[in-house]
């Protein structure tokens, strides 16, 4: 069984590959897909199908492939990923499982491009397709045809997103003034918003669970991360993850406790693995000659909570409970990645040489961070300075510093504009960026005498932070997410607004104000897509 899965998509067949032509690459990564294919629909679906049966166990080492190569997700717990475990089980009413949303072929979550072929496959029937958060919005649709359900589930067919109904808390410093959602969902009271499944993989390194952080935070009764309290208030926030997860996507009826056996289960099963690129379609195996990319370097790399924060050190007086960092103490360095240091001095025409050059690029590539809500604003609107640092010197690594892993190795919630349309407060050009197909929601902050809404307004596709601890002062903030594994799983940002990792890049390049040459771009591109 396992030899079967290896001689599909064994690391063997991968380092065969690279040494083929690339016509002859293309064919035999086209025939891996198709194998994959069936693997990670049916690992996907939870169903007992032919393949499922047949593959009970994804060894480590068993590499899915994705348009720039392939991914690996690695096991710490038993040598591979048991299929047969409570995250691929349906737990709840909807014949969903975790692995629905969150599938091993597509770095532990689904890419927009698998979803589309698992409608055309189940004609929309696979449990992703669900009115409860897969639909464009839950009331007046119809789910009883094919072409019903191709129009309801048409965001998540084509950016892979889910609408996300949050509340809008009682003691809120604001007022919605007014949702305009293409789909209906207009509602003011609780606020439907839309985004992609985070990576359920390389947990170890969070620092805040979910988009808005919102399994994270004492406003839901969840922990908030520290150095002090890590790694059991992270364990205990995907615990709880874990439950409102089966509650919600999978509609478990009666709801599942925070006791139940199967939730640490899964907590045991998520903590332990690590994903990362493997295989590079141009830079071949991306652990060759000394490089370090791939899931099982990422097994080794040290982490604590405020690890390596740039920002930290750029801001001092931003210290962390930890305190341990400071810099020129070997812990702190501004190149955050040095994941392919050993292929900077191949000769330039190398391919692995473009994917080092990327990494110097997003270590050291200056960038004035201005008008993102999170750091150059006031301390007391949740800013990193009293008063404001109105542009801030940094680097990509500034805001995604956790060492070889690239989100914030500390809590740190920001907007840099990806759900904004257009001029805001700050005047944030979005690069690209498209957003039309998301809703557009006005809210207003109260008087704080009278309660009555100012005409202190923001407009927004996703409140973010502000839905969960009602602060005016945190629409749109959010975390960056983990870095690893993102061939496996575009579109990108949180509402899939970025298709490719050529968008991502641009969208800098303009919000920021800087210009990369059309190599630099791609030596870029190169670097985040063997990540
Ligand atoms: C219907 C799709 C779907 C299902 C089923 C699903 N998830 Fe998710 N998951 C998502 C989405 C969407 C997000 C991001 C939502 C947000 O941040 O608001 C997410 C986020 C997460 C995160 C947060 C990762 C991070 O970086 O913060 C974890 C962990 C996770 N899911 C685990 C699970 C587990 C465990 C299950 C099963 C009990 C599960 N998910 C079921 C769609 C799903
Ligand atoms: C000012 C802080 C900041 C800087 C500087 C920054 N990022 Fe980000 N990055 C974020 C945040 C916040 C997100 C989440 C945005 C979203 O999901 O909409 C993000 C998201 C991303 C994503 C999408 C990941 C995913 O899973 O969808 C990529 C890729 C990325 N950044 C790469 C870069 C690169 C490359 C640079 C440098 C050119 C950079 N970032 C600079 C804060 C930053």
């Amino acid at each position: 069984m396992s030899s079967l899965a290896q001689r599909i998509c064994g690391i063997r067949y991968l380092r065969q590959l690279s040494s083929m032509t690339r016509y002859r690459r293309g064919l035999m990564l086209a025939a891996l897909a198709v194998g994959a294919m069936f693997l990670a629909l049916q690992v996907a679906s939870g169903d007992e199908g032919p393949f499922t049966t047949l593959f009970s166990f994804i060894p480590n080492g068993v590499s899915f492939p994705n348009p720039n190569g392939a991914s690996q997700t690695y096991s710490a717990n038993g040598g591979g990923i048991d299929l047969s475990g409570p995250f691929f089980q349906s737990l709840g009413t909807n014949g969903r499982a975790c692995s629905t949303c969150h599938a091993p072929g597509d770095g532990m979550s689904v890419s927009a491009a698998n979803v589309e072929l698992r409608f055309l496959w189940t004609q929309g029937t696979d449990p992703i397709f669900r009115p409860v958060d897969g639909s464009n919005c839950d009331h007046d649709i119809d789910v009883s045809t094919a072409a019903g359900r191709y129009e309801a589930y048409s965001l998540l067919r084509t950016r892979g997103l889910f609408r996300i109904g949050i509340s809008v808390p009682a003691n809120a410093d604001y007022a919605v003034a007014s949702v305009q959602n293409p789909y209906g969902c207009n509602e003011t009271d609780t606020i439907s918003m839309y985004r992609r499944p985070l990576p359920a993989t390389n947990l170890r390194f969070l620092s805040a669970v979910m988009i808005d952080g919102r399994e994270s935070s004492p406003a839901t009764g969840t922990t908030k991360i520290l150095f002090s309290n890590y790694p059991g208030a992270l364990r205990s926030d995907i615990l709880h993850q874990a439950m409102d997860a089966t509650n919600g996507h999978a509609q478990a009826s009666p709801p599942l406790t925070l006791s139940d056996p199967r939730l640490a289960t899964i907590v045991n099963f998520e903590m332990g693995l690590t994903t990362a690129q493997a295989f590079s379609n141009r830079a071949g195996l991306l652990n060759a000659q000394g490089a370090n990319g791939g899931p099982k370097a990422l097994l080794g790399q040290t982490f604590f909570i405020s690890m390596n924060s740039s920002v930290h050190t750029l801001l001092p007086q931003f210290e962390q409970p930890g305190g341990l960092v400071t810099a020129g103490d070997g812990q702190s360095t501004p190149a955050i990645f040095n994941t392919f240091d050993a292929w900077a001095d191949l000769p330039a025409s190398d391919p692995r040489a473009a994917v080092a050059r990327g990494q110097a690029i997003f270590n050291s590539k200056p960038i004035n961070i201005t008008g993102v809500a999170g750091i150059n604003d006031d301390v007391s609107a949740g800013g990193l300075v009293a008063g404001g640092i109105p542009s801030l010197r940094g680097t990509c690594g500034t805001c995604h510093d956790t060492p070889n892993v690239g989100d914030h190795s500390f809590p740190t919630p920001l907007n840099i504009g990806t759900g904004d349309p257009g001029a805001v407060n700050v005047s944030v050009n979005l690069g690209g960026l498209d957003i039309s197909y998301l809703p557009s929601i006005t809210v207003c902050k109260a008087d704080a005498a009278t309660g009555l809404p100012t005409n202190n307004c923001k407009t927004t596709t996703d409140l973010g932070l502000a839905l969960i601890d009602g602060k005016f002062d945190h629409v749109g903030k959010i975390k960056g997410p983990i870095l690893r594994g993102l061939s496996a799983r575009a579109p990108y940002f949180h509402n899939g607004s970025a298709r490719a990792l050529l968008d991502v890049v641009r969208f800098y390049e303009t919000r920021f104000g800087f210009a990369l040459t059309p190599r630099e771009e791609s030596d870029l591109v190169a670097f985040l897509s063997a990540l």
